[in-house]
């Protein structure tokens, strides 16, 4: 029994192009439509550069192997979508020959490499935040024992000095370890590791307290707010008061961005074809809570740096709020992702599994 072979080639995962020998389409398997976002009808007979434009890696490996006859590969090649978020995708194209030996077309394979980056990216982040989290544990326990000390000395002297100026220096001290000892406490955060409490919770309702939160925050002032909320997300196990934090943050970071004016943008999908993984193994679709803002976007050479604790840019600023977010967002089994499109401000993501029961 011959099996039918456009069944086969939609069954497969990866993206499946062949085309003929002046380049026109001939079939489009359905991840391929999938990734390019059309269908295997309205591709038929299409030049292969009319699917992602002549310089896009998809048209020039197709072009180098029915020229060339040899397979040609590219890694990493961005697919901008209109309906979904962008891909990047392994492409590699193949000639076919027929049986004179005359190259009459090629295969093209499109391999979406997000999920498994994205798995990479995940590990990497987790094993950061560990060494992290073991540091400032370290450090928030030795420097803090010797603190309470130094305070209550510094009180003593203060209290039975006989000038002004030892009195002063007294206070200094005083003041500075208290200082070191509200900053410890910050870095405590990252030492409190397991022991969410989750509970069902209306995503919606948890955003709307934190804009509540803000209402009354100068830094919103001007701002205008844009709900894109998703109503059919269920209610999800989530620590509410460790994403109300984390939404705070985020948000904040926003609107002081947008330093007066410009549109925040909270907006809530559910991904049920995208799944996330967590540690028991268990996958679960994915909710996703996007803030964007208008403000002047963050320069790609700092993205990567944002989130490691005490960096910051902004003057007054701790540089501890995104390292705080990724923080739960991480215990949450979630992914916390950070982008500056050109031309627009930032897009921070949230993305946590959507566990609806125990
Ligand atoms: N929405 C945004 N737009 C532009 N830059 C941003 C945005 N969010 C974060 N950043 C950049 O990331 C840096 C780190 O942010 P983070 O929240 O960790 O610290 P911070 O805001 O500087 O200080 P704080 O500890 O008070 O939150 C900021 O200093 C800023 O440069
Ligand atoms: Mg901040």
């Amino acid at each position: 029994m011959t099996r039918d072979l456009t069944g086969i080639l939609d069954a497969v995962l990866a993206g499946i192009l062949v085309i003929d020998a002046e380049g026109r389409l001939e079939t489009c398997n359905a991840a391929a439509c999938r990734m390019l976002e059309v269908s295997a009808d309205s591709t038929r007979g299409r030049p292969v550069q009319s699917l992602l434009g002549p310089d896009h890696a998809l048209s020039t490996l197709a072009h180098g192997a029915l020229t060339r006859g040899q397979s040609v590969t590219a890694n990493e090649c961005a697919v901008e979508r209109r309906f979904d978020d962008d891909l990047t995708v392994d492409v590699s194209a193949s000639p076919l020959f027929d049986a004179a030996g005359d190259i009459d077309g090629a295969v093209v394979f499109l391999r979406d490499g997000t999920l498994q980056r994205d798995l990479q990216r995940r590990v990497l982040e987790r094993e950061h935040l560990a060494a992290f989290e073991s540091i400032a544990a370290g450090v928030a326990h030795e420097v803090k024992n010797p603190l309470g000390g130094i305070r209550g000395a510094a009180e003593i002297l203060g209290a039975r000095a006989a000038d002004t100026k030892t009195t002063d220096a007294a206070d200094l001290i005083v003041r500075e370890v208290d200082r070191i000892a509200a900053l410890l406490d910050d870095l405590m955060v990252f030492t409190q590791g397991d022991d969410l409490q989750l509970a069902p919770v209306n995503i919606h309702q948890l955003i709307e307290s934190v804009l509540e939160l803000l209402a009354h925050d100068p830094v919103q002032r001007g701002v205008e707010l844009n709900r894109e909320f998703d109503p059919s997300i269920p209610e999800v196990l989530i620590d509410a008061d460790r994403m109300t934090q984390v939404f705070l943050n985020l948000a904040r970071n926003a609107l002081q961005a947008m330093d007066g004016s410009g549109t925040l943008t909270i907006r809530t999908r559910m991904r049920l074809d995208r799944r996330l993984t967590s540690r028991s193994g268990q996958q679960y679709p994915t909710l996703r809570i996007e803030f964007r803002d208008t403000g002047p976007g963050i320069p790609a050479e700092l993205l990567d740096r944002l989130a490691t604790p005490f960096f910051t840019t902004r003057v007054g600023g701790t540089g501890l709020g995104l390292a705080v977010a990724r923080h739960w967002v991480v215990r949450h089994e979630g992914v916390l992702q950070i982008e500056s499109p050109p031309d627009s401000g930032a897009r921070v993501r949230v993305e946590l599994p959507l566990r609806t029961s125990p």
